[in-house]
């Protein structure tokens, strides 16, 4: 099953150890939406979006990505760190409107120092910790195994 994860980590790292974690353990292809805009799609089965919560959206990168080179009919999954909650509402939109299918969402927190955080040493430290990662590998592992692979 080729897989590709578009992500976009800008604050602390903590959505790219996630992705990472995944990539190393079963070989997907990872693109950093801040650094490329475009790129054909059309040869993976399987397609993640992943990034921080950033005023309750996804990155804007990884929004953009999918709306300029998500394909039409593809299998998705999502994946987010966050301080407060996980959003996916911004992306999902996209999705549907290029009649992608979501096959599975992953979120966990992710240490945060935005803004007032700071003040206090941030939230959620040490986050994603080894248990985070633990748990993305098998979401990852789940996702794979629904599909028979
Ligand atoms: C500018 C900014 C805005 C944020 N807004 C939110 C938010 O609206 N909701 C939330 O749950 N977390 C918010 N966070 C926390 C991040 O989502 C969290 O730290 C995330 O793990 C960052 O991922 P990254 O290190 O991969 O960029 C915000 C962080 C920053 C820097």
């Amino acid at each position: 099953m080729k897989t590709v994860i578009i992500y976009a980590s800008v604050h602390h790292n903590n959505t790219k150890k996630i992705v990472d974690v995944i990539a190393d353990e079963y070989g997907v292809d990872i693109i950093d939406a801040a650094k490329i805009t475009e790129k054909d799609l059309s040869g993976y089965d399987l397609i993640g979006f992943a990034s921080g919560i950033y005023f309750g959206k996804m990155h804007q990168a990884v929004i953009n990505f999918a709306e300029v080179n998500l394909p039409e009919d593809m299998d998705v999954f999502l994946i987010c760190t966050y301080g407060g909650k996980p959003v996916f509402d911004s992306i999902k939109g996209i999705i549907k409107e290029k009649q992608g299918r979501i096959v599975g969402e992953f979120s966990c927190k992710g240490y945060d120092t935005f803004g007032p955080f700071k003040l206090i040493g941030g939230i959620s430290k040490g986050h994603p910790d080894k248990n985070d990662l633990d748990n993305a590998k098998a979401f990852f592992k789940g996702l794979c195994k629904n599909r028979n692979l």
